[in-house]
C-alpha cells in the first residue's frame, strides 16, 4: 500500500485541521490525521434528470430513495462488486457493467492504488423507472473511493469520473443523474470537460414522481436513447435552448411556474412519449390539476411534475396523473389512499394496480451524499 495516498493530510493552521462536512457528517481531520483509511460508507439519492428542456444537462435530486455503498481495500488487486438490499436483484456485478464498477476503476488508476477494492451497493432505488438508480451507484462510490483514496478531486472531476459508470449502463457517460446525486440540488451539467453549477431548489417546490407500471426493461436507458435521432432540427435546437435558458433563470430566481414553462423537449419527448402509454393524456390531467410543468423523468417511464407546493396542492396533480393512467393502462382503478399521515407525504399514495406514485416533495433542499470514514482499526471517526 502506498501510504501516502491512504492517509490524511494534516491540513489549516496552528494544528487546527478543518472539518470535511458531508450533509451533516462532519469528519473531524485531526482526529483522522494519522488514520490509515481502509473503508468508507456513503450513500447518494436518487434523481430526476433533464427536466424537459434540460436533456442530459439537468438534474434534481430527490429524497426519496438512496444506495448506499461501503468501500473496503483488500489484498490483491481485484475490483469486487457485491450488491445487496431490497433493489439488488437483477443487477450485474460486473465491473464493467455495474455503474459502480468503472468510476472505481479510474479512481483506483488515478491513486496508482496497488490494492485491490470490495465495493458492496445496498440498492435502494429501484431501477428501470427513470429516477436515476445507476446513477446514484455510480455517485456514492465514487465519492466513497474519493475519500477512501484521498484523492481530494474537484466536484467537476467527480462529476465526470461518475458519469463513466453511466456509460457502462446506457452506453453513453450522461452526467446529469450523476451530478444530482453527487452535488445536490438542481444541477446543470455543461461542456467539455464538464462544468457544473448547482443550485437550490426553490421553497416550496413539489415533485410528484407517477410511474406507469409497465414491466421493468432490461438496458431501458440504452434502449431510450437509441430512439432519438442523431440529428435535430435547428428550430428545434433553437426551441430547447430558450426553454432550457428560461429554466436556469428561473431556478436562479426560485420562480416555480417559469420553470413550468421550459419543461418541454423537442430532442428526446417526441420520440420516447411513444413508450410510455397514454403520455399526452397524463401531462394534460398533471397540468390542468396545477402542475407547473410535466415531462418523462430521465429516460421514463415514471413523468415528473414540478409543483408549487404553497399555492397548489400536489396531491391533486398526483390524483389526476394515477386517474390518466388508470384510462390509459385500462386497469380497475381501487380507491385511492387518502393523504397519508404526519406532515411529509412521501410515501406510497396509491397501491393500484398499473400504477405507482410517489411524492417528493421534500425532496429537492440540498441533498446530498452521506459519508463515513472508517479508520485502520475499523472505527469511525465521523
Ligand atoms: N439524460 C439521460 C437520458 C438520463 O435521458 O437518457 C437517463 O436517466
Amino acid at each position: 500500500m502506498n501510504e501516502h495516498v491512504f492517509r490524511f493530510s494534516p491540513t489549516g493552521s496552528k494544528g487546527t485541521s478543518p472539518l470535511l462536512s458531508v450533509s451533516g457528517f462532519a469528519i473531524s481531520l485531526d482526529r483522522a490525521m494519522n488514520a490509515v483509511r481502509t473503508r468508507a460508507v456513503g450513500r447518494a439519492f436518487c434523481s430526476t434528470a433533464n427536466l424537459g428542456a434540460g436533456f442530459d444537462v439537468f438534474g434534481l435530486a430527490l429524497n426519496r430513495y438512496s444506495d448506499t455503498v461501503d468501500v473496503r481495500i483488500t489484498s490483491g488487486r481485484r475490483i469486487r462488486i457485491v450488491v445487496r438490499g431490497p433493489e439488488g436483484r437483477n443487477i450485474p456485478v460486473e465491473v464493467g457493467k455495474n455503474s459502480a464498477g468503472p468510476p472505481a476503476a479510474e479512481l483506483a488508476r488515478k491513486a496508482q492504488l496497488k490494492k485491490g477494492l470490495e465495493i458492496i451497493v445496498e440498492k435502494r432505488v429501484p431501477h428501470g423507472l427513470g429516477l436515476g438508480s445507476s446513477g446514484a451507484t455510480a455517485a456514492a462510490c465514487t465519492m466513497v473511493v474519493n475519500t477512501l483514496l484521498d484523492l481530494q478531486l474537484s466536484n467537476d472531476e467527480l462529476v465526470q469520473i461518475a458519469s463513466l459508470g453511466e456509460k457502462a449502463v446506457a452506453g453513453t457517460p450522461h452526467a446529469d443523474n450523476v451530478a444530482a446525486s453527487l452535488l445536490g440540488g438542481f444541477v446543470i451539467v455543461y461542456d467539455r470537460p464538464i462544468r457544473t453549477i448547482c443550485l437550490k431548489p426553490p421553497h416550496g417546490l413539489a415533485v410528484v414522481v407517477a410511474t406507469p407500471q409497465l414491466p421493468v426493461q432490461s438496458e431501458k436507458t440504452r434502449k431510450a436513447r437509441k430512439v432519438i435521432p442523431g440529428k435535430i432540427p435547428v428550430k428545434d435546437a433553437v426551441l430547447n435552448l430558450g426553454r432550457a435558458s428560461a429554466m436556469a433563470a428561473a431556478f436562479a430566481q426560485g420562480d416555480i411556474r417559469l420553470i413550468g414553462t421550459g419543461m418541454k423537449d423537442q430532442i428526446a419527448e417526441p420520440y420516447r412519449k411513444d413508450l410510455i402509454p397514454g403520455y399526452d393524456d397524463v401531462r394534460r390531467m398533471g397540468l390542468e390539476a396545477g402542475a407547473a410543468g410535466i415531462s418523462i423523468s430521465g429516460a421514463g417511464p415514471s413523468l415528473v411534475a414540478l409543483v408549487d407546493g404553497i399555492n397548489r396542492d400536489p396531491r391533486l396533480v398526483a390524483q389526476a396523473m394515477v386517474r390518466a393512467l388508470h384510462e390509459t393502462v385500462c386497469v380497475q382503478p381501487r380507491s385511492l389512499h387518502g393523504p397519508p399521515k404526519g406532515p411529509v407525504w412521501s410515501r406510497r399514495l396509491s397501491k393500484c394496480p398499473g400504477l405507482t406514485i410517489y411524492d417528493a416533495s421534500t425532496a429537492t433542499p440540498n441533498i446530498q451524499p452521506r459519508l463515513r470514514i472508517t479508520d485502520a482499526r475499523n472505527v469511525a471517526v465521523f
